[in-house]
């Protein structure tokens, strides 16, 4: 049976100027998710956009919105980001000392809790949260920017996540450098939801290039 991943494209590569019409044109190019990446100028060396724009986002697709926070702190911002419509909300291991209350609180929200790894942080961060998590999210690159290049080091975390997680509903997300040359790899070390931003916006056919990413897989 050929694997299957999800594609969630990263607005980040988007064109702000647009942003409404660029998540109906990824929608009607076929994605699975729709990444939002949220940045603070302080927890990462770059800032994008809040909860108004989340919301702003919400009426131009039914898909789910897939909101990585690379904020800290995260956890005064976390019932903004669920009223402005997002459907997972993605907190850094890193960003506060009191990641299982941060996952709590999504969940209380009615929302999808997700924790996100840098690529220095060990998997054995989520040992004492994983029963609180419907996502965990490994990057592969260093947050703060697109188009930096995939850590190949990041295969193996991986690896030893997708063996952690076991039988259990957990999505095994990958965000940062993902093209068709490492998308299998990461694939096959168990990685379900591809984050992708250059690869999808950079070329101009969205379809295509969401294809280009599943077929790399299969
Ligand atoms: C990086 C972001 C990523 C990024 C992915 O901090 O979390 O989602 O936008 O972009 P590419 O695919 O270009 O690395
Ligand atoms: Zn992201």
């Amino acid at each position: 049976m050929p694997n299957t991943v999800k594609i969630s494209p990263s607005i980040l590569s988007a064109d702000f100027a647009r942003l409404g019409e660029e998540v109906r044109a990824i929608d009607a190019a076929g994605c699975d998710y729709v990444h939002v990446d949220v940045m603070d100028g302080h927890f990462v060396p770059n800032i994008t956009i809040g909860p108004d724009v989340v919301k702003a986002l919400r009426p131009h697709t039914e898909k789910p919105l897939d909101v990585h926070l690379m904020i800290t702190p995260v956890d005064p911002y976390l019932e903004a980001f669920a009223n402005a419509g997002s459907d997972i909300i993605t907190v850094h291991a890193e960003a506060g000392v009191h990641l299982d209350r941060s996952l709590q609180v999504i969940r209380s929200l009615g929302k999808k809790a997700g924790v996100s790894l840098n690529p220095s942080t060990p998997a054995s961060v989520i040992e004492y949260v994983i029963d609180k998590v419907d996502l965990i999210l490994v990057m592969t690159v260093n947050p703060g920017f697109g188009g930096q290049a995939f850590i190949d080091s990041q295969v193996d975390k991986i690896r030893q996540i997708h063996g952690m997680i076991g039988d259990r509903a957990i999505e095994l997300e990958v965000d940062g450098g993902i093209n068709v040359d490492n998308a299998g790899a990461v694939a096959g070390a168990g990685g379900d939801v591809l984050v992708a931003g250059s690869a999808v916006f950079s070329g101009g056919d969205y379809k295509a290039a969401i294809g280009a990413l599943r077929a790399a897989v299969g």
